[in-house]
Parts: structure tokens; sequence; C-alpha cells
């Protein structure tokens, strides 16, 4: 499949977008507590999400996705499904949110603590954001994709963290997932030229101990073969003439 170049117009669409996915994970940070449910902060989304934003969350029924948000704790990667299970002091979990607002997507991801966690959680938390600044960082016109896996790997690698191979970021616009795939590993000057109008996903999933990763019977839920602590920060990016724009970053 090309990548779309996207217009001006386009632009303004995924600015909106990529603003509402922001304003979610905002809403959301304060109601993960020790004891909440993943289906409570599930069904706080839904409503923030179709009746404050007047926006669709993109999981739902996607390919047969069950709910509305992503929410990936301990040692799942991604794709965890909401449900019943309490979230306890020192859990780590993943809120990925995805919003199509008037046909284009905007897709974010954040880490959260849950009460006090420990010192390797709090470090590969860190390091995980870290990763998703450098990789941002070779973000412009002329660079190559091969450049934000580099800098993702090298920083996750160096701090004794390990890449997942198997789920990367992705192009993003009217479609969830268009091409082209952004792994978070590589090597710098390889891959695709990176050029004004692309927009795309960065979202490095870092494990504690080994990359391997297994998919459970549910069909969605991705975990550490290994069990060891996983976690993910994502954003959405658009290239623009002279540099990358963050069009999911927080209000400063
Ligand atoms: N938001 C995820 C991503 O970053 C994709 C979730 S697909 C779902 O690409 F179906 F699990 F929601
Ligand atoms: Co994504
Ligand atoms: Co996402």
């Amino acid at each position: 499949m090309p990548i779309h170049l996207k217009s001006d117009f386009d632009l303004t669409q995924m600015r909106i977008a990529g603003d509402l996915t922001r304003q979610v994970l905002d809403m959301i940070g304060p109601h993960i507590q020790p004891g909440v449910t993943t289906l409570e902060l599930d069904q706080i989304c839904h409503s923030f999400i179709v009746d404050a934003l007047d926006a669709i969350p993109a999981p739902l029924n996607y390919r047969g996705f069950p709910k509305s948000i992503c929410t990936s704790v301990n040692h799942v990667i991604c794709h965890g499904i909401p449900g019943g299970k309490r979230l306890k002091n020192g859990d780590i979990i993943n809120v990925d949110i995805t919003v199509i607002k008037d046909g284009f997507h905007g897709d974010a991801s954040r880490m959260f603590a849950v009460g006090q966690t420990s010192i390797l959680g709090r470090r590969l938390i860190k390091t995980c954001q870290e990763c998703l600044e450098k990789g941002i960082a070779t973000v412009r016109p002329g660079s190559r994709l091969g450049d934000i896996g580099a800098a993702i790997q090298q920083h996750a690698e160096a701090a004794g963290f390990s890449v997942v191979r198997e789920y990367c970021g992705h192009g993003i616009g009217r479609g969830f997932h268009e091409d082209p795939q952004v792994l978070h590993y590589g090597t710098v000057g390889q891959g695709l030229e990176i050029k004004p109008g692309m927009t795309f996903t960065i979202e490095p999933m870092i494990n504690a101990g080994r990359p391997e990763t297994r998919l459970l019977s549910d069909g969605w839920t991705v975990v550490t073969k290994d069990h060891s602590l996983s976690a993910q920060w994502e954003h959405t990016l658009a290239v623009t003439d002279n540099g990358v724009e963050i069009l999911t970053a927080p209000k400063s």
C-alpha cells in the first residue's frame, strides 16, 4: 500500500483527533487507583469519548476487539482487554486510547503507576518514555525509519531492557493502521525516507526481561513469554517541512 501524505486539511483534522486523544488520557489519569477495575476505566473512557467529545472509540469492534480502550497491566505488553480485575498497589498499567473524530484517528498511550510501584517498574516506565522521546527526536524530512528504531533500541538495551519485535508503530489518518510500519529496532540510515505530510505513531514496547511475546487464547492479549514487566508509550506524529509535530502531546 502507498503511504498517504496528508494535506493541510487532513493535518487540521489530525490535530483535532490527536488533541481529543490527549484529553482522554488526561481525564482517565486520576481514576487509575488501587481497587478500580479496568472495565470501569473502559466505561469511563467510553462515556467521555462518546458523550463529551462526540467522537468514536476506534478499538470497539475493531477486528472483533470487544472494548473501547486497551488496558495492559504488568506483564501484559499490549492489547489487554478491560475486565473485572481490580488494580492493586504496585501495578503498572498502559492505557491506550484511539479516537476517531470526523473520520480521522488519534492514537496515544501512557503508563501509570498504581500507588507505590517497585524501583524496577518505575525505571522501566521512565526508560520506555525516554525511548519514545529519543525516537521522536530523530524524525524530520530526510531522516529514515531505521533512525527511529535504532534510537529506541540503543536506549532500551543500554538500560538492560529489551525491545518487542512483533508489534510496531504505524501510519495513521483516515485509517487506524496505515503504512508504513514503524519498527522500534533497526539501523541508522536504513529504511524508508521520512517526508513532510507523513503521519504515523511511534509506540515502543519495552520488556524488563526477554523480548519474546505470547498471545493469549482470547486472541488479543499479548504478554511477555518470561512474565517480565513490560511498558509502552505512544504518540501520533506529523512530519512537517522542517521537523515533527506531536499531535497527541500533553498541553504545557
Ligand atoms: N491502539 C493500538 C495501537 O496503538 C491498537 C489497538 S487495536 C485494538 O495501534 F483492537 F486492540 F484496539
Ligand atoms: Co498505535
Ligand atoms: Co495505540
